[in-house]
């Protein structure tokens, strides 16, 4: 009996942490494509580019927990195959490793822009040594470009705005964060990064990048303009790694396919965090979330799966980014809503925007204004529905529904 987890991200570590937890005393192998113990990735694009967290801080777990609770911890190893028929993995180095339930969670890598793969001059934010890179680059560069305005393109627009450098997001899409956020949302955190400098380009993308012969990058937009920038970090989206599930004939749609027990069509394989395409029993269809909170909730369902007191996968998605003094906190999948209610006033920089579907709140987004994400968590947790009247009354703490 053994459990081998492929991938060292958070995902992995908690399937590892949450076996040991409910009891599981058979080989427990963690195999890490990197070569630094399983770390914190939200930091990355903030205080540890920022250069105010160390390495040390980033890493979930010392050695010592893994020593303790004799997990099998290999670095710089990559899978290269899974044999489903024999139950067991090749790693890079040459070893066959034997499992009796196989974990993979193997994670996701940054998209290249296309036509720009393998250019080893423009910069991602996605590991440790992704930052390090970064950070070497830094000094004497005045002014970035950040291809994408999602999380990471802003997240950084704003981290490298305050380490100096004149900053520049291009997003392809009408509004940065598409499909995220509700458009006053995105409208707010638009005009807070243009009050600190950034130049946020919308409806444009980038279609190419130049390395100019005497430094610095000169980037053409797809409505004819060129920009020049010291250095371009690319932030345009992940690609789920699912290429060795898929030689195992492991069954993909855009992830990792499993259901509500973190299960592929293979009862021995699971799929946990950002590779897999799971139900999450609450919403309708099959997601792929990319997120802390659905790599440790995933984990821990298929950890439990794996001792044999299987149970469905029902936490409710959260997730959170923070830019500049702005901690903007989501509960709930906002998808499919019909109407939204401010909660509080923008300019007040402390506001909620409540997402109803068919007259259901189904989920909130929050800016510096906690007390309304953690009460409309245990109302979405609780399946306690609230009218937009409610919803929209400042007078009355949501918690008192809860
Ligand atoms: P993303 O998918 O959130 O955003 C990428 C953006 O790039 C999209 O808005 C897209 O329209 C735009 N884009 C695509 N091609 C373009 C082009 N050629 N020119 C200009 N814009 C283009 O992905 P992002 O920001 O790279 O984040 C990567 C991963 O990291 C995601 O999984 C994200 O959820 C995760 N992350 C999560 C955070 C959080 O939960 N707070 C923080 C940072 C990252």
């Amino acid at each position: 009996m053994s459990v081998v987890i492929i991938g060292g991200g958070n995902a992995g570590l908690q399937v590892a942490d949450m076996l040991r937890r409910r009891g599981y005393d058979q080989s427990i192998t963690l195999l890490c494509e990197e070569n630094h113990l399983p770390y914190q990735r939200p930091p990355l694009s903030k205080k540890f580019l920022e250069g105010a967290l160390d390495e040390v801080r980033l890493t979930l777990r010392p050695e010592k927990f893994y020593q303790d609770r004799s997990i099998d911890v290999k670095l710089g190893t990559t899978v290269t195959h899974i044999n489903r028929h024999e139950k067991s993995v090749l790693t890079d180095g040459g070893e066959t490793l034997a499992y009796e339930h196989l974990v993979i969670a193997t994670g996701a890598r940054p998209r290249a822009l296309p036509g720009h793969e393998g250019r080893g001059d423009l910069f991602f934010i996605r590991t440790i040594d992704d930052i390090h890179h970064l950070k070497a680059a830094l000094p004497g560069k005045k002014s970035a470009l950040l291809v994408g305005g999602g999380f990471i393109g802003l997240e950084a627009a704003a981290t490298l705005t305050v380490l100096g450098l004149k900053t520049t997001v291009v997003e392809a899409m009408p509004s940065i964060m598409p499909g995220l956020v509700a458009p006053e949302l995105a409208a707010f955190f638009k005009s807070e990064h243009e009050a600190r400098g950034t130049t946020i380009i919308e409806g444009v993308s980038v279609s190419n990048v130049d390395s100019k012969p005497d430094g610095g990058f000169s980037a053409m937009l797809s409505d004819g303009r060129t920009l020049e920038a010291d250095l371009v970090v690319v932030g345009i989206g992940v690609i789920p790694n699912t290429e060795i599930a898929e030689a195992a004939g492991i069954s993909c749609d855009r992830g990792i396919l499993v259901d509500e027990y973190a299960r592929t069509q293979d009862p021995f394989v699971y799929a946990v965090g950002d590779c897999a395409t799971g139900v999450v029993t609450r919403y309708e269809g099959r997601t792929r979330l990319e997120s802390v909170q659905n790599a440790v909730s995933q984990a821990s369902v298929a950890a439990l799966s794996i001792v044999g007191e299987a149970t469905p996968y029902r936490d409710l998605p959260w997730f959170w980014s923070d830019q500049y003094d702005l901690k903007l906190q989501m509960a709930g999948l906002s998808r499919g809503y019909d109407q939204t209610v401010l909660r509080g006033t923008i300019a007040d920089r402390s506001f909620s925007i409540c997402y109803f579907k068919s007259g259901d709140l189904i989920a909130i987004d929050s800016v510096n204004a906690i007390k309304d994400h953690m009460a409309v968590k245990k109302l979405l947790d609780g399946n306690i529905n609230i009218t937009p009247e409610q919803c929209a009354d400042v007078e009355t703490p949501l918690k008192t529904w809860v």
